[in-house]
């Protein structure tokens, strides 16, 4: 049966593997969610039938309620809304690595077969694993608060924050020791409970002191640490296929952060160790920096009749609109005039990486005239009419001109070397960032206030 499992494992995990091969494109996204479901199906029924597994009816009950919940809660769930299900998400694979980690701490029956090394190595995996998940547990939870508006977005800025971060991980080491090399079970539990509450804190303060504007990497990092809390409850419990899982998305999500990173121009260290931009001297939050035009949706039709080129920018507040269907109605009969029309996509548009492509998809966009922003930033100065739909941080060149502002150094889509730029939203509030964009006061920049489907309604009507 052993040898059954095994196979089954590995299966599973070449299956995961090919998963994640499939989500890099989007044309193989879909291939590569069938494999990761197949996989999961395949490891969940060796896990449960392969004979180590006691309680089955328990097991399975679990299974039914908690299957319901994440069917009903899938369903329901909003595009808008779905970096905050991910957050809470990741915040149940910390939880239970604290769950896992306690769970072989206080049932150690079977450590008492285990060779004095092999003792102190079990131990040094229950704190890791205890460690990594409290940090992601209450780092998630406030990833998940920051991002649904209920903590503020501006990073906290605690005095020595570093030194804090500092001493939190000393003593915790210090602890480690502590639970390692005592014999005592009372000294050990003392030893892990504060342990975990440091950890606990340390995750908050990480998280919430890191501000508005890097919450992709946050993201993504937490994706990280969860997939480093399930490897170490699969060292706890002694199962290969939870340390191969584990792994798999602990460096898919490291080298997404890293990705981010670079997309954002940040030092990775940086973001992780939070208090990256202040609001200094920039704009704040729909504070006027100049005139601006406004532009009827009959107007905008006009000048797009003359456009022989246009490039849309989509941003969040297409999400919000859910306006890429109309969008993609627009695009057809610009094409039908013979207009050359494509779609600019910044890296962290949006609130989770790749949003704007699934929306794009989900309204039929063909893929290749969807561009990321490093194929396409050169080519608006060619361009007559640019379309930022629902954008604001990812359009903003104060992000190019202010030092102080906290988007400084994230490269953006340079929309204002355009003929025309027309920006689509409700009013004169920033973006997630919490700064004015200068670019809505530019002499070349044309304001359609409303919702975003509602106004690109109104467009498509005056064709
Ligand atoms: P944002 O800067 O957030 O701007 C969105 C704009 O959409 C707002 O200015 C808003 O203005 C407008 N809007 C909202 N609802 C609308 C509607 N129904 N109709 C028309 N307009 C609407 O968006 P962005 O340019 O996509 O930038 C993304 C930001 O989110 C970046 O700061 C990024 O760092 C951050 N972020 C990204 C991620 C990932 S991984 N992509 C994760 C977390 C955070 P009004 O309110 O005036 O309408």
């Amino acid at each position: 049966m052993i040898g059954l499992v095994n196979v089954a494992y590995l299966i599973a995990a070449i299956l995961f593997i090919l998963s994640l091969a499939g989500l890099s494109q989007q044309e193989s996204a879909k291939r590569g969610n069938i494999f990761g479901i197949i996989g999961m199906a395949i490891a969940l029924l060796a896990t449960i039938f392969g004979g180590e597994t006691g309680h089955i009816a328990l097991v399975l009950s679990a299974m039914v309620i908690g299957g319901a919940i994440g069917i009903y809660l899938a369903r329901k769930v909003q595009m808008t809304e779905m970096p905050e299900l991910v957050a809470i998400l990741h915040s149940f694979v910390g939880l239970v690595a604290v769950i896992v980690g306690w769970n072989s701490f206080i049932d150690s029956g079977e450590d008492l077969f285990l060779s004095d090394t092999m003792h102190a190595i079990h131990l040094t995996e229950i704190s890791l694993g205890v460690f990594i998940g409290a940090v992601t547990f209450t780092g998630s939870i406030v990833a998940f608060g920051k991002l649904r508006g209920i903590f503020s977005t501006k990073p906290l800025m605690l005095r020595g924050k570093h030194y804090l971060n500092g001493a939190a991980i000393l003593v915790s080491l210090l602890l480690l020791w502590v639970f390692v090399a005592s014999e005592k079970a009372g000294i050990q539990g003392t030893a892990l409970f504060i342990m975990m509450c440091i950890a606990f804190a340390f995750g908050w303060h990480l998280v919430a002191s890191i501000g508005g504007a890097d919450m992709p990497v946050v993201i993504s990092m937490l994706n990280s640490y969860s997939g480093w809390a399930a490897a170490a409850s699969g060292f706890i419990l002694g199962n290969d296929l939870l340390i191969i899982t584990g792994a798999l998305v602990g460096s898919s999500g490291a080298i997404l952060s890293y990705i981010m990173c670079k997309a954002m121009n940040r030092s990775f260290i940086s973001v992780i160790a939070g208090g990256f931009g202040t609001d200094g001297s920039s704009a704040a939050s729909g504070e006027e920096i100049g005139e601006y035009i406004e532009i009827s949706a009959e107007s905008a039709a006009e000048m797009l009749k003359d456009a022989s080129s246009v490039i849309i920018v989509p941003g969040y507040g297409m999400a919000v609109a859910q306006a890429q269907y109309p969008i993609y109605d627009l695009t057809q009969k610009l094409q039908a005039r013979n207009c050359k029309v494509r779609f600019a996509i910044h890296p962290v548009a949006g609130r989770l990486p790749g949003h704007m492509n699934v929306l794009l998809a989900e309204a039929k966009v063909p893929y290749d005239i969807v561009l990321e922003m490093d194929e396409i930033n050169d080519d608006f100065s060619e361009t007559d009419v640019v379309l930022v739909i629902g954008a604001n941080d990812t359009v903003n060149p104060s992000a190019e001109t202010d030092p102080n502002s906290p988007i400084a150094g994230m490269p953006v889509l340079k929309v204002w070397n355009a003929k025309n730029v027309i920006v689509f939203k409700r009013s004169m509030n920033a973006g997630y960032a919490g700064v004015q964009n200068p670019l809505f006061f530019n002499d070349n920049s044309r304001m359609l206030f409303g919702d975003a489907k509602d106004s690109v309604d109104a467009i498509n009507r005056g064709f």
